[in-house]
């Protein structure tokens, strides 16, 4: 399905991006993984994607900081010699409620949420505008669709997501570019792992599919709208939620 293509899945050594780097290399993309410091999970996907028969490269980069991000798109481009699929996975939470939340744990989740998919998005537009094809994927969530109690940074940074993400799909339509965002509802990684069992259990009665997602559920809806069977659908925003906003 996505044979010879060259996926670049930012934050990508655990969790949803490394379901999604999993699942794009199933489907026959040569994938980047992006990843900031944790080069053991790294490796270790790496050496999975390899045993399974597929393509996998690694690239070191804090995607908040203007010239990383900029090396990461640079440095695909000079390995691998174009990108057609780029996925703004990389996110962090730093909860709290609006009294206590300082001002630095707001610009630290609005700088890798929100500026590093801006910056990924800008850099990789570049080749992907001469090339006149690519496929953009931003991971928003549904709390910056519906908001979020002790998550204004978090749920400002992903309602931001959405907004580039609809602004950038009109921008880059002409070009055949498609650029959509995937909000997930709760979804058992390590960011929910630190929820408590009490929030769990409350989070669960809200959603009627009764059980929170999985990695590989929402890098199923990923792969979809980077493959040529969503050939017409962009500026949209889809959710991965069980349910949970209806
Ligand atoms: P996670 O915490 O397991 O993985 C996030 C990854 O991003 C980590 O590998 C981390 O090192 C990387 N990362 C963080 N800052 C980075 C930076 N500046 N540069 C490069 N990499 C960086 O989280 P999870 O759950 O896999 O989340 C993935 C995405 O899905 C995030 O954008 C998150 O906001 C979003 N999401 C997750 C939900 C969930 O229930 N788990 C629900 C809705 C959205």
């Amino acid at each position: 399905m996505l044979k010879g293509k060259i996926a670049v899945i930012t934050g990508a050594a655990r969790g949803i991006g490394r379901a999604i780097a999993l699942q794009l290399a199933e489907y026959g993309a040569k994938v980047v993984v992006n990843y900031r410091s944790n080069r053991t999970q790294v490796d270790e996907l790496l050496q999975t994607i390899i045993d399974a028969g597929g393509e996998a490269i690694a690239i070191q980069a804090d995607i908040s900081k203007d010239e990383e991000a900029k090396a990461l798109i640079d440095t695909t481009v000079e390995k691998c010699g174009r990108i057609d699929i780029l996925v703004n996975n990389a996110g962090i939470t730093k909860d709290n409620l609006l009294m206590r939340m300082s001002e630095a744990d707001f610009i630290d989740v609005v700088n890798t949420n929100l500026k590093g998919t801006f910056l990924c998005m800008k850099y990789a537009s570049s080749p992907m505008l001469r090339q006149r094809a690519g496929k953009i994927i931003n991971i928003s969530s549904v709390v910056g669709i519906y908001g979020n109690i002790g998550q204004a940074n978090y749920a400002a940074s992903k309602a931001g997501v959405i907004g580039l993400t609809k602004t950038v799909a009109k921008e880059l339509a002409s070009r055949g570019i498609t650029v959509n965002a995937v909000a997930p509802g709760f979804i058992e990684t390590d960011m929910t792992n630190k929820l408590s069992d009490k929030i769990k259990e409350a989070c669960i009665s809200q959603i009627p599919l009764k059980r929170f997602g999985t990695a590989k559920e929402v890098a199923n809806t990923v792969c979809f709208l980077a493959s040529d069977a969503a050939s017409y659908i962009t500026g949209q925003v889809i959710q991965v939620d069980g349910g949970m906003v209806i």
